[in-house]
């Protein structure tokens, strides 16, 4: 009799905020609505995370983290600089750095390399930006977070299981765009891609339609979900 059936529910918040529900544990990644010129219909205080991700240091990724965290006990995940920067306001995390893996109640997670930089808001040094991989047996995802196309990302296939969906950015400018991640896509096998950090600001405003697009050209599928919106994969 098989009473555990996985499942992943994704609700994009804004920008490359997300609340993914993995097996019914709700992990909330890079969440950015405070000073977000388009932050969407979900509230700071509609979001109960488990726990709270945060793939580097920049202010557009980690906005609301402390406020979250101090309300529901939700613990911080990200690399160790970021992890103390957060220790030190009394919230409490669990640190990894790149290539390091660890296991946690609702599965496991890897801190994979992004390029990008990390300064926190307050100009501490915020360590290397990341991005996480996900698993608990066959379902798995990736997060990206802010990124450069990179050889790194062949890694991933190698050493974590085949990935269900990623999360990339595409919104050019301070990460990679669209036609980037098309080639990102096949570097980490995956053929379900969700677009964001895109729109939000008027440097990393794109063409969606095009964008779609490039990715259907290789037989690929962009989900671009409205804001507040939640999709079940
Ligand atoms: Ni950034
Ligand atoms: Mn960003």
């Amino acid at each position: 009799m098989v009473l555990y059936h996985s499942y992943m529910k994704i609700t994009y918040i804004s920008h490359m905020g997300f609340m993914v529900d993995f097996n019914g544990t709700k992990l909330l990644f890079d969440p950015f609505i405070k000073g977000n010129p388009k932050p969407g219909p979900i509230k700071s205080e509609d979001l109960s995370p488990d726990w709270i991700l945060a793939s580097h240091g920049h202010g557009d990724h980690i906005a609301d983290v402390e406020p979250i965290a101090k309300r529901t006990g939700a613990k911080v995940i990200s690399n160790y600089e970021v992890t103390n920067w957060f220790g030190a306001k009394g919230v409490d995390g669990h640190p990894l750095n790149h290539g390091g893996k660890a296991d946690f109640d609702f599965g496991t997670v890897k801190y994979v390399n992004a390029i990008h930089t990390s300064g926190l808001p307050d100009g501490s040094y915020g360590g290397n930006p990341g991005g996480f991989v996900i698993w608990k047996d066959d379902s798995c995802f990736y997060f990206a977070g802010d990124t450069a196309l990179t050889r790194d990302m062949e890694l991933i296939p190698m050493t974590c299981p085949k990935l269900d969906f990623a999360i990339l950015p595409i919104g050019d400018n301070f990460t990679m765009g669209y036609d980037d991640a098309v080639i990102a896509s096949d570097m980490i096998q995956c053929d379900i891609i969700i677009g964001c950090h895109y729109d939000t600001f008027p440097y990393i405003e794109i063409d969606t339609e095009k964008a779609k697009k490039a990715f259907a050209a290789k037989g690929k599928t962009l989900l671009l979900p409205a804001l507040g919106e939640t999709i079940d994969l």
